[in-house]
């Protein structure tokens, strides 16, 4: 080959790099944005998840939301001792395995929740006197995990073992009780001994910020990282209210753990409220996640409000009707993902809440929310269930399908919103005998 066209060679090889390269990244540049919050967690290193109920997932809104959106699943009951050895020496496994094998086929990771706790504790765990109590929880950490080796990304080993409050002493147990300080350490080696793939966590709550309790927990893993205790994870369950927001320095704890050489993962997480407010909440803690590069999951605590432990309080992504809130937009938006049906970065989503009620009628209201940026307008459609009719609405313009149960609803005159801001609409429903609340359809926005 003469030098002429070896530098060509050269250079046609330099031109389909660059190419190549710019290929790439016009492709990257166009790619759609992730339209789950699965997906769009992945995208950025992460898994998102959800406790999940083995007694749901033969409901098929519930399974499918599940299977659609999560990538990532615990036994919010389930793997719980009272559910896994309620006699000593009998291990059950059946509600816990219809879980995990649910995941296992779809692809998605699995939390392991809980294996050393005070609450949800067999009578006859909090009976053994010490020597026995101790060959207990080393024997139950042994069968648990042995059954699910190689199934569970992460166990929740000890959980909530500290006092809430400015002491940040232990909480009263029988494993504090009675076998002291070290039963932490005891567990953590025995669980390391079972399964050495398997993450293994602190988990508690109230300590989601700086405070007494959690500084009780740094130094514990500051302390096992010191004296090569196992421990690869702190678990943050972020249960948030009015009474208990996410703190200013989320991001800050978040940090100063990972910064001990330990992943942080956010275990549980639920914001009760509704609207912008909620949804403020939830980007926040989820940005918080990604500008901490040891954060590697986010798990909210359960799919849908209806089934909430705090169903009344509303504090999940999803609506008792399985309708996304304003909620699940600013987590997808979040985690860079976009709301399918929202082209570009319009978005909005809906809610409904029962109004007035009398005995042949009721009122419906639905709330529809603008995601993270402002919108022109938006559609929505409500179903009722027939015999039922829709005899009146305002603050909106409907149309009807033939059978006259889908009403779709436009705004009434302008429909611009801004980024997070609500508008509502209501209705009439008669019943004719027929109480089922409406069903929402998703919410398009442009
Ligand atoms: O399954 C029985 C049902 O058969 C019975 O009829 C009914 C009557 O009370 O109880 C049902 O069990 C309930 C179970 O949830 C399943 O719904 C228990 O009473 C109830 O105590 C249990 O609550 C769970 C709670 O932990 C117990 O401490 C919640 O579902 C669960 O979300 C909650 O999860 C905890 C985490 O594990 C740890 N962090 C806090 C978090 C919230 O409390």
């Amino acid at each position: 080959m003469s030098i002429a066209s070896r530098a060509r060679g050269a250079l046609t090889l330099g031109l389909a790099a660059v190419l190549a390269t710019a290929g790439v990244t016009a492709l990257s540049g166009t790619a759609r944005a992730a339209s789950t919050l699965g997906a769009a967690a992945a995208e950025k290193g992460r898994y998102f998840g959800a406790a999940v109920a083995a007694n749901h997932l033969g409901e098929s809104a519930y399974a499918t939301t599940l299977n659609t959106e999560f990538n990532s699943v615990t036994p919010e009951n389930e793997m719980k001792w009272d559910a896994t050895e309620s006699t000593r020496g009998s291990f059950t496994y059946g509600a816990a395995d219809q879980i995990v094998s649910h995941a296992q086929s779809r692809g998605m990771k699995v939390r392991g929740h809980t294996l050393v706790w005070h609450s949800q504790l067999p009578g006859w765990v909090g009976g053994l006197a010490a020597a026995d109590l101790r060959t207990a929880m080393n024997n139950h950490i042994t069968q648990v995990m042995t059954h699910y080796k190689g199934k569970i990304h992460s166990w929740d080993v000890v959980n909530e073992a500290f006092q809430d409050g400015g002491s940040g002493a232990r909480r009263s147990s029988p494993f504090q009780d009675r076998l002291g300080n070290g039963f932490i350490e005891e567990a953590f080696r025995t669980a390391r001994s079972v399964d050495p793939a398997a993450k293994l966590c602190y988990n508690d709550y109230n300590t989601d910020g700086v405070n007494a309790k959690s500084n009780a927990v740094y130094n514990l893993v500051k302390d096992f990282k010191a004296r090569g205790v196992p421990i690869d994870c702190v678990g943050f369950q972020s249960h948030f209210n009015s009474a208990s927001p996410v703190p200013g320095d989320y991001q800050a704890n978040l940090q100063r753990f990972a910064d001990l050489g330990v992943d942080v993962q956010i275990t549980e997480l639920d914001i009760e409220g509704s609207g912008s407010a909620q949804a403020t909440g939830y980007g926040n803690v989820v940005r918080a996640c990604l500008a901490v590069s040891r954060c590697t999951g986010i798990t909210v605590w359960g799919v849908t409000d209806k089934y909430s432990w705090r169903a009344g309080g509303t504090p999940l992504l999803f609506d008792g009707n399985y309708a996304r809130k304003a909620a699940y937009t600013s987590v997808l938006t979040a985690l860079g993902g976009t709301s399918p049906g929202g082209g570009g970065s319009a978005a909005c989503t809906v809610t409904y809440a029962k109004a007035e009620e009398w005995s042949d009628r009721f009122n419906g209201r639905v709330t529809v929310t603008a995601g993270s940026s402002a919108i022109s307008t938006w559609t929505t459609t409500v179903t009722v269930t027939s015999p039922q009719k829709i005899s009146t609405t305002w603050n909106g313009t409907p149309t009807w399908d033939s059978s006259g149960n889908v009403m779709t609803m436009k705004p009434n005159g302008n429909g611009s919103l801004a980024a997070g801001a609500s508008t509502s609409f209501g209705f009439t429903v008669m019943t004719n005998g027929t109480t089922t609340a409406p069903r929402l359809g998703g919410c398009t926005a442009s």
